[in-house]
């Protein structure tokens, strides 16, 4: 280990280790410890979480741009290390383009994007509308709603049933592999005696659409895992395990996410009054507003990659394979980039915010979750009226990667009702 590094190891500071995302207060709002690190100690060596943790817009997007995304351990490392019942986990997630470098990433977007085509986007979106309306319709008669429950949660555990090609009857199990599946990634190392939980997750979901591809086979039906299986470029086609762990990232990438831009953006238009009645004046703000919130209050609040080889980043000397977070819902907050970070404003411009990540793992959904976010938010602003948050208090998810509220309970009026 280098001096440089050495000095800063030591002089750990533990009121900036990322950690306290865990803490109910920094959860609730995170932004003055990222302010803090960002400040000072832009490039920082965690020793809690054993990681450099990058808050900088510029350093966040360094990283994206050049670290190595092949984070996951594999299995033979885990059993190195005397971690072998963590094997299934590894092989799912290895073959997860999420965990890959070029040129496997490379192949596996490029077969990904096949099946995930732009008409295919459209059909959906055309049901997105009809999803969001009846939902409302649902709570319209009671007068108030838990918008994460009744609006939040459903409406995209059925999307994305759909977007799979799986029964809509199974949503509700989707959407409960999904949080179990974020909780692993958000909480896992901090959460060793979940192990036993995750093991059986990862193999009811491999089961699950092993037995779905069966089904495929004789009655093909359109969505992402058939259209996995069926994509080809150049002659390549993807393996039965290659299908099964990037089905389960398709589901769950899209489910947790999108549940927490409709949560945290409804609640940060209520906060912010005059946001929400711009928006209600002017619908043409909606795409601009989605972009907003997503900035605002990321869904994803950080991601991570490997040091591809020693290099230095901010004046820091960073080893080859050290883990480095990538604070996305800093750098969104980063003043450099956004002026007047901290404030909500649907009309900002230049809003080119790290949400979706930046680079070659761009995320895969986006233009799906954008519309989503857009339809959700334009029905409940035209459908509901006098919209009120009850006097309950909010409590955010435990988990530090996925920003999104437990509940968020509100009441209204109908819209053209006195
Ligand atoms: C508001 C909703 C969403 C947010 C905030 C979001 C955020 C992200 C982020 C930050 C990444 C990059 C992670 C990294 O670089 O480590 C990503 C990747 C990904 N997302 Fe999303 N996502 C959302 C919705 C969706 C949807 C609807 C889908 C599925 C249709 C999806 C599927 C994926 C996949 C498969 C990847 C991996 C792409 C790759 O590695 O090349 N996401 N998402």
């Amino acid at each position: 280990m280098s001096e440089k590094t050495k000095v800063v190891t030591d002089n750990a500071d533990a009121s900036l280790s990322l950690y306290h995302l865990l803490d109910p207060e920094t959860r609730a709002c995170p932004y003055p410890l990222y302010h803090r690190l960002r400040e000072q100690d832009p490039v920082h060596w965690d020793a809690y979480l054993h990681a450099w943790v990058v808050t900088r817009y510029d350093d966040v997007v360094t990283v994206l741009q050049r670290f190595s995304a092949a984070r996951s351990p594999t299995p033979e490392q885990l059993t190195a290390i005397g971690l072998t019942e963590l094997n299934p986990i590894a092989q799912v997630l290895i073959r997860q383009m999420l965990f890959m470098d070029p040129p496997g990433h490379t192949r596996l977007r490029a077969l990904a994007a096949a099946a995930f085509t732009p008409a295919r986007v459209e059909t959906l979106v055309q049901h997105i509308q009809e999803i969001t309306d009846s939902l409302i319709d649902t709570v319209l008669p009671r007068g108030r709603m838990d918008v994460i429950a009744d609006l939040a949660n459903l409406l995209p555990a059925t999307v994305t049933a759909e977007l799979m090609g799986v029964p809509v009857a199974d949503r509700d199990q989707l959407k409960e592999w999904s949080i179990d599946f974020s909780e692993m990634l958000g909480n896992f190392q901090h959460n060793p005696g979940r192990t036993p939980r995750m093991l059986q997750v990862v193999e009811e979901m491999t089961s699950y659409y092993r037995a779905r591809m069966k089904e495929l086979e004789h009655n093909p039906k359109a969505g992402v895992v058939h259209a996995l299986m069926s994509a080809e470029v150049n002659g390549d086609r993807l393996t039965e395990e290659e299908v099964i762990a990037n089905s389960i990232i398709t589901m769950t990438g899209g489910q947790e996410t999108t549940t927490n831009l409709i949560g945290n953006g409804l609640l940060a238009l209520m906060q912010n009054p005059d946001e929400l009645s711009r928006l209600r004046n002017d619908p043409s703000l909606v795409p601009a507003a989605v972009e907003e919130l997503l900035r605002y209050e990321s869904p994803i609040q950080y991601t991570f990659r490997l040091a591809p080889e020693d290099l230095e980043l901010g004046g820091k000397l960073i080893r080859k394979r050290q883990a480095v977070m990538a604070v996305l819902g800093a750098a969104n907050h980063d003043p450099a980039r956004f002026p007047d970070p901290d404030r909500l404003d649907v009309t900002r411009k230049d809003n080119r915010h790290l949400a979706f990540g930046w680079a070659s793992h761009y995320c895969f959904g986006a233009p799906l979750a954008r519309v989503e976010g857009q339809i959700a938010f334009s029905t409940l602003l035209q459908r509901l009226q006098d919209l009120k948050l009850e006097p309950v208090p909010l409590v955010w998810r435990h988990n530090m990667i996925f920003r999104g509220l437990e509940r968020l309970p509100i009441s209204f009026r109908p819209a053209g009702k006195r």
